[in-house]
């Protein structure tokens, strides 16, 4: 494997990796305010990004690189608010559009056009991603102090709880 391109894959693998470790500090934090739902939609949203670091884990070692299994950074334990977690949620989440935008420009220039092909899963993912936080955020800075609304939000993020795919399936269609 390209030496440059596995090393922007190992780095990529660190984001995914640090996605999921940030998502979940944000589950416990709503589950232990009591926000079920949304603590379910991030539980779901760690798991995913789990996913999303497995899959690169195995593209890596079976294109004959060596995948680096990134240590873990203790993310924060506290919000300032709900609209809080989201803010940071998307900004995270545009800072992994960057990286996987990144990694596209690497493949290319190093013309490694099998891991290109891979990549465009990560390209679309992040396009539904993006959205949906922003969807998100939206609602949340809508409901602003209104509790009534905040019962509804929560119980609605709960229904649209992300389904992790298998990681069985992490190496489908490479
Ligand atoms: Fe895997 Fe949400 O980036």
């Amino acid at each position: 494997m390209n030496s440059r391109v596995e090393k922007v894959l190992n780095e990529q693998i660190e984001k995914e990796s640090s996605s999921s470790t940030f998502y979940l500090a944000m589950a416990s934090w709503a589950e232990s305010k009591g926000l079920s739902g949304t603590a379910t939609f991030l539980y779901a949203h760690s798991d995913e990004e789990r996913f999303h670091m497995l899959k690169l884990v195995k593209f890596v070692n079976e294109r004959g690189g060596t995948a680096i299994i990134p240590g873990i950074t203790t993310p924060p334990s506290e919000f300032d608010s709900l609209s809080n977690v989201f803010e940071l949620l998307l900004s995270h989440e545009v800072s992994v559009t960057e990286s996987i935008n990144n990694l596209v420009d690497v493949c290319l220039q190093e013309k490694d056009y099998t891991t290109h092909n891979f990549i465009q899963w990560y390209v679309s993912e992040q396009l539904e991603e993006e959205a949906l936080a922003r969807t998100i955020l939206d609602k949340v800075r809508m409901i602003g102090d209104d509790n009534a609304g905040l019962y509804l939000f929560d119980r609605d993020l709960e229904n649209s709880a992300i389904q992790p795919d298998s990681v069985n399936n992490a190496t489908a269609g490479v």
